[in-house]
């Protein structure tokens, strides 16, 4: 049983709501197009961590398409089980697995994709692997965020942490850097002009270079007051998430005083901004993430 992701690096709320949002059902076309995924496909998400993308999936195609998830860490695959079972979507099917050597056969599936993983793996053997597994005329996807490119708004009231929060994080979080290390966490980042070249030499056709500026803007008028409200709120439980995980990490990182004095503070932030949006002021803290796509198609 693998759970170090999950436990030590980033939650199931964190990525699941993170996700979420990125994935927008209104961004279903935009996705489905890039992706060139369509109804009646078998498509493997390769290291889908709590299975949020493979859910989209599920709904967006119909019940012909097969959706396939595949992470090595137990508690996202038993998450994504248990979560695809409760919405009552049955052309999905979970694995716990190792992206370098997937628990599939040769020439199964017509499309992989993966987001966020490519820069934890060595990317050869990564690309490697899925080529395997793609039918003839299958198509690879990798996507992965450019956090050179990445937009966050400035704005006269925000929700910035003060430096009382950030020094009570620091502390907690003080020593567990080895961990991200040890794990490879960002050791393969790709190079933007290398990955496409990589696609080629490893022996993919009609290789393709796509991006998606994905905003996440609580005020943006196509939110309603209560998507507004979750959104907040959403982030709210991301921030004790992380808390916990520090504290599963480094359990006298904080002083129980110290421990209630950052909860707090945490919750003064959010509630100031749930607070804007009862009182319909809008106040634009919004980011905008560069979501790259390299894509190749199997011989
Ligand atoms: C940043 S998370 C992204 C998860 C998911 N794709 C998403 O966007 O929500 C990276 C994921 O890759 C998984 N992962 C990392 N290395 C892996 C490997 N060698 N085999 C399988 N999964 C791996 C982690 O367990 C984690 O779930």
């Amino acid at each position: 049983m693998n759970t170090i992701w999950s436990e030590n690096i980033q939650g199931i709320l964190n990525l699941d709501l993170s996700r979420e949002m990125r994935f927008r059902d209104d961004r279903k076309e935009l996705f489905l197009n890039l992706l060139g995924l369509k109804e009646g496909m078998t498509i493997v998400d390769i290291g889908c961590g709590p299975g949020t993308i493979t859910r989209k999936l599920s709904k967006w195609l119909d019940q012909k398409s097969q959706i396939i998830g595949i992470d090595r860490d137990s508690n996202f695959i038993n998450y994504a089980k248990e979560k695809a079972a409760i919405q009552g979507l049955n052309n999905i099917c979970y694995y716990e697995g190792d992206a370098l050597k997937l628990p599939l056969e040769n020439n199964s599936v017509d499309s992989c994709i993966s987001h966020t993983v490519i820069e934890h793996v060595p990317n050869r053997e990564f690309l490697l692997e899925q080529k395997r597994i793609c039918r003839s005329n299958g198509r690879v996807n990798v996507m992965y965020a450019r956090p050179d490119k990445y937009i966050k708004t400035e704005t006269d009231i925000s929700l910035k942490q003060c430096e009382r929060e950030k020094e009570l994080l620091d502390k907690l979080f003080k020593g567990t850097e080895d961990i991200d290390k040890k794990n490879n966490i960002g050791k393969y980042w790709p190079d933007p002009v290398g990955l496409p070249k990589l696609f080629e030499e490893t022996g993919f056709k009609n290789v393709q270079v796509d991006a998606i500026a994905v905003p996440i803007a609580i005020d943006d008028s196509r939110n309603c007051y209560d998507e507004k409200l979750a959104m907040v709120e959403a982030e709210r439980q991301q921030m004790f998430e992380v808390i916990e995980m520090g504290l599963r990490i480094n359990n006298n990182g904080l002083t129980d005083k110290e421990l209630i004095e950052l909860r707090q503070l945490i919750d003064i932030r959010f509630d100031k901004r749930i607070s804007f949006i009862k009182e319909g002021i809008s106040i634009w803290d919004y980011s905008i993430l560069l979501m790259q796509i390299v894509s190749g198609m199997v011989e």
